[in-house]
């Protein structure tokens, strides 16, 4: 009894303490800072209650990784699955995908300490050569480098067996998965559904943000993941919603906050959640103990947003060609840009033709730094376009 208790408390300082601000940007913590998707939620156990496996397409930056996670947090999940989460964005290969998935089921299982996690090496005889026991502890250990993966379909063999030899069913979130369309093996596709074709009680859901990618994969005949998941979407958090959930957080932390402060954000960045939680994060810790954070606050917030970003925007344009740089400044300075190879637009900005124009936007849609809407484009990072228009 008392242990709980203390852990109790212990948790809860925990929580506090690493959630100074209540406006949680980047990671999820837990349900008290989430807010809503409580459709999106139900409809997402539902589909892996039912053994269908989910492909999760939205723009970036929307809520799609906070979903899963918090879908994997929920008792009707938590407690009937081994849920394990793989982030692919940085792989490249077949060998780092596997390697990748075995390192995340093994240090995911490790603290559960069950049966069916002491049989990972034994099941997965091509890592034996990771296994070690800590000389002080002796602790087993995951130490195996990317080097270490020399059959990779030999160790993804085994690690399908492994999943499907647990005592519940496994649900793998593939995080960025439009990325395996990218690897230098050309039939991962083609290898990975088949496999996956044959697994009777592992689900996947298979994330991604590259539209144009992931539909391609999902939706088109041709492709060999065609029709093998459930797609969902995800819009934004409706206004009303957000603005109980930013008015409570600051109420439990002592603040206020004015409701047109919410509104405006919300429709500054079209309710894209990691723009909108990022300035009201800002607005929070800009806002005194017993104080209101009203409008006058929204402009120091996006300009303190925008100096935290600066170096990766610079980091950003290093890397693009000249006469891309020349379009993305163009399409900041006039937000959104319809007719974007007509000649007035062109004449403006001096971007020599509409080929040119067309060569350089095609790299910018395709990286998700310019995004399109039916004949309209514009910057798809608000405090990025901001930052472009006032420095150029
Ligand atoms: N329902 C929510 N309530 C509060 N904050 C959220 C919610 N969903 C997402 N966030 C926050 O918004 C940000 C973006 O969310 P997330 O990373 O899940 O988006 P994403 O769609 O996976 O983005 P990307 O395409 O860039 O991977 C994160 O910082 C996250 O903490
Ligand atoms: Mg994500």
């Amino acid at each position: 009894m008392n242990t709980i208790i203390i852990f109790a408390i212990k948790y809860t300082n925990m929580e506090n303490l690493i959630v100074l601000n209540p406006f949680v940007v980047g990671r999820y913590v837990s349900e008290k800072y989430f807010c809503d998707r409580e459709k999106e939620t139900e409809f997402l156990i539902k589909q892996v209650e039912n053994g269908r496996n989910v492909a999760l397409i939205s723009p970036r930056r929307m809520g799609k990784t906070g979903l899963v996670q918090h879908c994997f947090q929920q008792p009707r999940l938590n407690e009937n699955y081994y849920t394990f989460f793989v982030d692919i964005y940085a792989t490249s290969s077949l060998a780092e995908f596997v390697y990748l998935l075995g390192k995340t089921i093994y240090e995911t299982l490790k603290p559960k300490r069950t049966a069916w996690a002491e049989k990972f090496f034994q099941i997965i005889a091509s890592l034996r050569v990771g296994f070690k026991l800590d000389a002080v502890t002796g602790e087993p250990g995951f130490d195996i480098g990317l080097g270490d993966i020399q059959a990779p379909q030999t160790t993804l063999d085994e690690i399908f067996r492994y999943l499907e030899s647990a005592d519940k069913p496994c649900i793998v979130a593939i995080d960025e998965f439009q990325q395996i369309g990218t690897y230098e093996e050309k039939n991962v596709e083609a290898l990975l559904r088949t496999k996956i074709q044959q697994c009777k009680q592992t689900l996947f859901i298979y994330a991604g943000s590259k539209r144009h990618l992931m539909n391609n994969m999902f939706h088109s005949s041709s492709k060999p993941f065609y029709q093998s998941a459930i797609s969902m979407g995800l819009e934004p958090i409706p206004m009303e919603t957000y603005a109980v959930f930013a008015d409570r957080l600051f109420e439990e932390r002592g603040k206020h906050v004015s409701r047109r402060v919410v509104e405006q954000v919300y429709d500054m960045f079209d309710g894209c959640t990691w723009f909108v939680q990022m300035m009201m994060n800002e607005l929070f810790a800009l806002t005194d103990h017993d104080g209101t954070c009203d409008v006058e606050k929204l402009d120091e917030a996006r300009q303190n947003v925008i100096l935290l970003q600066e170096s990766s925007y610079k980091d950003l344009l290093s890397r693009l060609a000249p006469k891309q740089k020349l379009l993305l400044q163009a399409i900041a300075k006039e937000r959104l840009v319809r007719g974007i190879t007509s000649s007035a637009f062109i004449k403006k900005y001096n971007l020599s033709s509409a080929s040119s124009v067309q060569a350089a936007l095609k790299p910018l849609l395709k990286n998700d730094i310019v995004t399109q809407c039916d004949d309209t484009y514009r910057v798809y990072d608000y405090f990025f376009s901001e930052w472009l228009a006032n420095t150029y």
